[in-house]
């Protein structure tokens, strides 16, 4: 079927009083299936490339298509669930009955519908508040409601736009737990947010958007595997090892030293002939944050 989610050559303007802004800028994307998260910050063009995959605006150029289809084909907004920046719920349901509406929409057969909805209750702790109007709901309980309402018709593509801004800790815990236990069974997550440690934590592919260009994409470890450093942790004679190296945050008491990569070569070889036991060695990763940080820097911000 190729990809789940294509951009292609994307540009899109807004008019703004004589003023065009470019809230993206050429993007081009090719998804696999997984979790996928696009960082920026407020302004990137994240809700933008978002309501192009719903088909809710079009671009000024440049192609888009979802599963093989265009974002307006009937079948493909079938496949679909939608998570908005800002959900608007009728407080006056109970979530039970809200859901249940919503339900027969999707032309789920009324007996599995119920069910669903009592699952997805359960999960995310709010079962024994089906029959409390939403009016009396936390903005974490309301979100979660939202949440449900999108996955309600078993989409194999879950479009989650910043899901858990403005929540408490627990309520994002519960959220991004439920994302990835969705993404189980080769489901496509497609989310946006400007949580560092959200896009670490939850994503498999991640694409860094700033000023509506896209200014890296890819698999987070790879993005994140720092080049220049290998950690060994090494037993024995360290001190003339050290000493020889000078290597970088030596930690005598771990017996842990950080070696530049071009080096490592040398360094096993060394380590060997002096009969220094390596207990592991590894590749730093660096954290997102500062992958982040370092990206927009290499881009003059
Ligand atoms: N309807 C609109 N009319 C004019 N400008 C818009 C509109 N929607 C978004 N923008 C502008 O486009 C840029 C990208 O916005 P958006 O896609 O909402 O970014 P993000 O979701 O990453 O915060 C911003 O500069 C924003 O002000
Ligand atoms: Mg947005």
């Amino acid at each position: 079927m190729g990809y789940p989610i294509l951009f292609e050559n994307i540009t899109k303007k807004y008019k703004k009083g004589k003023e065009k802004i470019v809230a993206l800028d050429n993007l081009n994307l090719k998804l696999q299936s997984g979790i996928f998260g696009f960082l920026g910050r407020n302004g990137a063009g994240k809700t933008t490339a978002i309501k192009l995959l719903l088909g809710l605006i079009k671009p000024n150029s440049g192609n888009i298509s979802i599963f093989g289809k265009p974002p307006d084909s009937v079948k493909v907004k079938k496949m679909i669930g939608y998570l908005p920046e800002v959900s608007y719920l009728d407080k006056e349901f109970t979530p039970y009955e809200l859901l249940l509406f919503l339900g027969k929409f999707y032309n789920i057969e009324k007996k599995t519908l119920r069910e669903k909805i009592n699952t997805h209750l359960e999960k995310f702790d709010l079962y024994q508040y089906k029959n409390t109007k939403l009016k009396n709901f936390s903005k974490g309980m309301l979100q979660k409601v939202s949440i449900i309402q999108a996955v309600l018709p078993d989409p194999e593509l879950l479009i989650l736009d910043e899901p858990t801004s403005g929540l408490d800790p627990i309520s994002q815990y519960e959220i991004r737990e439920f994302i990835k236990g969705f993404a189980k069974n080769n489901k496509t997550v497609f989310l946006s947010s400007h949580f560092l440690d959200e896009i670490d934590d939850v994503c498999d592919h991640v694409g860094i958007l700033h000023r509506g260009k896209l200014l890296r994409y890819g698999e987070k470890e790879k993005l994140l595997e720092f080049k220049n450093f290998y950690t060994f942790v090494i037993e024995g004679n360290i001190e003339g090892f050290i000493k020889k190296y000078n290597g970088n945050n030596i930690d005598k008491n771990r017996g842990s030293i950080e070696i530049g990569m071009h080096e490592s070569d040398d360094v096993m070889k060394e380590l060997k002939k002096a009969k220094i036991k390596i207990i592991e060695y590894c590749r730093q990763k660096e954290r997102m944050h500062d992958y982040f940080l370092r990206v927009l820097e290499e881009n003059n911000e």
